[in-house]
């Protein structure tokens, strides 16, 4: 009986398959990538027995990431823009917010709209292109409900075997906490202060 299937398109799948999951990402980090924030590259990059990568350390000494506010509510728009200091650049990325940098919780989405960026596991944004960048800036959309003490997280790819993990932006910040919480809080404060003064 003749085989439906054929050794060669067997082979043809099982290379383009391998490619897939080994090969760079010129178009960005693919969604299984998102938990472990970890570029599949190996050391031999069409043996998928080879040793990944190990990433570098002292990437906070190349790479920035800052927002345009700290003082987020439910639903705001962020600017998350990630900058190479001088003479430096990167060709990819994986940003997310996360509850703290070895939290795996993401919080919010991107817009996916952005010319720097593409939208990915729902909650975690790559770069589009693998070109040299200086910066990129992407917009993040907070959750619709509050979350304490969130950070951006991200890995930067400069080359094929130059990886960058646990990049953070500096300060954490709440949603929604803050600018709405305190003044009611005062309120609160104030009806109880006066309640034991005129009692
Ligand atoms: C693939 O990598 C493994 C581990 O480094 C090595 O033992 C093996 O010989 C390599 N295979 C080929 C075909 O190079
Ligand atoms: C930050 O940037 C976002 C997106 O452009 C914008 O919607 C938001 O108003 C900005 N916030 C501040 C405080 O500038
Ligand atoms: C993440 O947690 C591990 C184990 O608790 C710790 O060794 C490591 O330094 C942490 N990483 C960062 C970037 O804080
Ligand atoms: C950001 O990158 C663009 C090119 O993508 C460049 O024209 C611009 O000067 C850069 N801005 C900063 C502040 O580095």
């Amino acid at each position: 009986m003749k085989p439906i299937i054929s050794y060669p398109f067997i082979l043809v799948c099982a290379t383009f398959l391998a490619h897939a999951l080994v090969g760079a990402y010129p178009s960005g980090a693919p969604d299984t990538a998102c938990d472990q924030m970890r570029p599949m590259h190996r050391t031999s990059k069409d043996n998928m027995s080879s040793p990944l990568i190990e990433p570098l350390s002292g990437g906070a000494s190349y790479f920035t990431i800052g927002v345009n506010t700290t003082q987020v509510g439910p639903g705001d728009h962020v600017a998350v823009t990630i900058t190479a200091k001088e003479n430096f650049y990167f060709e990819g990325f994986l940003l997310q917010a996360r509850s703290n940098e070895n939290g795996t919780t993401r919080h919010g989405t991107f817009m996916d709209t952005s010319k720097d960026g593409k939208l990915v596991c729902e909650n975690a944004v790559t770069h589009n292109s693998n070109s040299h960048k200086s910066n990129v800036t992407v917009i993040w959309m907070a959750p619709k409900t509050t979350v304490n003490d969130i950070k951006f997280v991200a890995t930067i790819v400069k080359g094929y075997s130059e990886i960058y993990m646990q990049l953070t932006s500096a300060t954490s910040f709440s949603v929604g906490s803050g600018v709405t919480l305190i003044p009611s809080m005062v309120i609160v404060l104030l009806m109880v202060f006066s309640a034991v003064i005129y009692n």
